[in-house]
């Protein structure tokens, strides 16, 4: 890492969380993850969701095929976790290096979980598998019962679901997707270092305020959903840390402003354009730039048993503005346009791509 006041080089990052989507919408947005981090973990959360060997396969295919020339980018690809998956598939898919990890949905808890898990009790021979081949698995960590108010979700989840879980697998390597809540960093920070999590760039910055400011704001309704202040200064503790087991995953999720802004609209933040930026201001204005390059570019490969990327990137202090919309906006600004996380605001750090 090389650091000045107003410059910084680190290794190229990678994402541990990003929705890519497939498709048209797939073109659309791949580039913005691949021309900045080297590798990103790939959610299955497709309809019908990736859980075979094959589909993987493919799915890696349509993504490579999508970049581009002269695009080095690495998609590592998950398996998405049903009640009825072989574990056949989980250990073919992990040796045969088709899957880096499996995705846990609890059922209907997001975009595309209606095949999740039902109960965890019912997948305890895909867990024995995942331990002893010591496969990572990704939680998305929300309990859903209905006697659980929206913002608690996530408490419960851990208490409920997450603490007997890793009881009954000691050496089960586990990421907390997305954590939201100053409880999940407390559990983070207290459990043993087979439990690391990742943190998205808009929990760093908005609470649940920012839904409601002046009206419903559906750019900034995701999952689990943004809480309160508290909860936000506490992620961004644990983010600036450095402790190893805090990492980047951007959950972006994009959604077109159609599906948004409607009666029942989808849930995710569409923040791949501009993550870094975004991120490396939370790292300012907390005062630790010397903590961002192990949150961007080590703690996530160490956690995964990746070797750490050679190439580098270059951020500068210099101001940016976010446009209102990205993508098709011309032709059909309502169904098409791509609203990106930080839309109209200035940033103050732009990247700089070095070779
Ligand atoms: C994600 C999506 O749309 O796929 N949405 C989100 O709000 N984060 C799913 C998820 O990660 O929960
Ligand atoms: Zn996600």
């Amino acid at each position: 890492m090389d650091l000045s006041r107003d410059r910084i080089t680190i290794r190229q990052p990678d994402d541990f969380h990003v929705h890519l989507r497939d498709g048209d919408m797939l073109k659309r947005v791949v580039r913005s993850t691949a021309d900045i981090f080297r590798r990103a973990v790939v959610m299955p959360n497709l309809s019908p969701p990736i859980n075979s060997l094959q589909e993987a396969f493919s799915y890696r295919e349509r993504i490579l095929s999508s970049l581009g020339v002269g695009v080095n980018f690495t998609p590592l690809m998950t398996a998405y976790l049903t009640d009825d998956l072989s574990p056949n598939v989980l250990e073919d898919g992990y040796r045969e290096e088709i899957f880096t990890a499996a995705k846990l949905y609890p059922l209907n808890s997001t975009t595309n979980s209606s095949r999740g898990v039902s109960d965890l009790r019912l997948i305890d021979s895909l867990f024995e598998t995942m331990q002893r081949i010591d496969m990572p698995l990704l939680v998305h960590g929300e309990s859903v019962e209905p006697d659980v108010d929206v913002f608690d979700r996530e408490k419960v989840f851990i208490e409920r679901n997450l603490v007997p879980l890793l009881k009954r697998y000691p050496n089960l390597r586990v990421v907390l997707e997305h954590i939201t809540t100053r409880e999940a960093v407390q559990f983070v920070e207290s459990s043993p270092s087979r439990l690391a999590a990742t943190i998205t760039p808009h929990h760093l910055h908005i609470n649940r305020n920012a839904m409601f400011l002046g009206g419903l704001r559906s750019d900034f309704y995701c999952l689990p959903v943004v809480k309160r202040e508290t909860h936000r200064l506490a992620l961004r503790k644990a983010a600036t840390s450095g402790n190893p087991r805090f990492f980047l995953g951007t959950d972006s999720a994009p959604h077109s402003r159609k599906d948004k802004e409607t009666s029942c609209g989808c849930a995710g933040i569409f923040n791949a354009p501009y993550a870094l930026e975004s991120y490396i201001e939370v790292f300012d204005q907390e005062n630790a730039l010397d903590k961002f390059e192990a949150f961007a570019s080590k703690n996530g490969a160490a956690f995964y048993g990746l070797p750490f990327n050679s190439g580098s990137i270059t951020l500068v202090r210099e101001d940016q503005v976010v446009p209102n919309t990205l993508l098709g906006e011309t032709t059909e600004p309502m169904d098409k346009g791509l609203v990106p996380f930080h839309a109209g605001e200035t940033l103050h750090w732009s990247l700089v791509k070095n070779d």
